[in-house]
């Protein structure tokens, strides 16, 4: 079963003949036939909840561009929803939910109906792994806690998250609070997915760029130690992938403290340094500017055989260093793909 699955053997430190690939984001809004579903089922949310839905949305671009992995679709912010927090997704203006930034409002929170809430999506997983071509992967997810919690304290996106930072400097006991329960959380629902049949993990912690070196150690590195042991105690061989974005040089401890089996690597970090400093520590992501993406040409096709030549002497899975951005044109995608399919080592 695993054996033919490049991107599992690249998790396990092998070096496959090809390069395995698959992009984040990769269904979404620069798909049509994404958005002939989204409207089919009403919202995006519809969507995430609708096992069949979000199951075809999740083959959408494995059928068009042979990705070695497929993410399950849903998002992040349904551990919230399901701990009780309201949430909406707002066309042009992204996740809004009502502010938790007390300890009356977190109290309010429970972890009573989680599975249950949840269930649709596992629903999903199960689906997907029925459904899958079995040389494809499957990537179950979940937001870090930082990250997640960044969204649940704030109410919306922000650039410097600097609501949250401030909740986590003038009430530490709270927030720390807050960071448990997503801790506990979090490991339950990604011991679920693995349950229902993912082949792999990844946690994204996209937020995790703008903490100072000890406020990272405290909000990113150890929680997400405690979820890898957690669910190392049920499943001690699923590979766990870690996206601490915009960490930069920090991603060494990170690495050392979490002990996931990879990391994701975003745009901003060098390569050649990712290549010396990195890939002798364990199998990488990573990591193409979406930007480039978008505008397409000789720019990308350079940038495209930069990274594989860079990486091609360690465990490299070719993915983007963020999310695929609406305005992308589908035949980018195809370019990339197609480079990637051809290249040899
Ligand atoms: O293909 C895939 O990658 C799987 C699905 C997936 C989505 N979100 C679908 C989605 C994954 C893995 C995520 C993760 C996610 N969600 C993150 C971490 C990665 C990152 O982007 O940094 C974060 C921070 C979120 C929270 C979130 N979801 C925001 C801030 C937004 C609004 C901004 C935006 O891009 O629209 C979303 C919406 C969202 N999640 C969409 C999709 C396809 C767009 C929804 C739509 O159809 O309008």
């Amino acid at each position: 079963m695993t054996n033919n699955k490049l991107f599992l053997q690249t998790l396990k430190g092998q070096q496959t003949e090809r390069v395995p690939f698959w992009f984040m984001r990769q269904a979404g809004r620069y798909l049509p036939e994404y958005m002939a579903l989204r409207k089919e089922a009403g919202s995006f949310l519809d969507l995430c909840y609708n096992p069949d839905f979000a199951t075809e949305v999740t083959l959408q671009p494995i059928k068009r561009f042979n990705m070695d992995a497929a993410i399950l679709f849903s998002d992040i912010l349904v551990i919230p929803h399901a701990l009780g927090q309201d949430l909406a997704f707002k066309v042009g203006e992204g996740p809004v939910l009502t502010p938790v930034d007390n300890l009356e409002k977190l109290k309010a929170l429970s972890m009573e109906k989680l599975h249950q809430h949840l269930n649709p999506v596992y629903q999903t997983v199960s689906n997907l792994s029925e459904k899958l071509p079995n040389n494809v992967a499957l990537i179950g997810f979940a937001g870090a806690p930082w990250t997640v919690a960044t969204y649940m304290v704030n109410g919306r996106g922000s650039k410097d998250q600097a609501e949250t930072r401030l909740m986590a400097y003038q009430d530490r006991e709270t927030f720390q609070k807050l960071i448990d329960l997503l801790v506990t959380s979090t490991s339950e629902y990604l011991i679920k997915q693995v349950e229902m049949g993912v082949d792999a993990l990844q946690v994204f912690d996209s937020w995790s760029g703008t903490l100072p070196a000890d406020e990272f150690n405290q909000w990113c590195v150890e929680p997400m130690r405690k979820i890898v042991e957690n669910i190392r105690a049920v499943y001690p061989d699923v590979p766990i992938i870690g996206f601490p974005k915009g960490a930069g040089h920090k991603i060494q401890t990170y690495i050392k403290k979490t002990k996931v089996n990879a990391v994701s690597i975003d745009t901003s970090t060098s390569t050649s340094w990712v290549r010396d400093k990195i890939l002798p520590l364990c199998p990488v992501q990573g990591n193409l500017d979406p930007l480039l993406l978008v505008s397409g040409g000789a720019a990308l096709e350079k940038a495209v055989y930069h990274i594989l030549d860079h990486l091609k002497a360690g465990s490299h899975i070719f993915n983007l260093g963020h999310g695929i951005i609406p305005q992308t044109p589908p035949e980018n995608v195809k370019m990339v793909s197609d480079i990637i399919l051809n290249y040899k080592r």
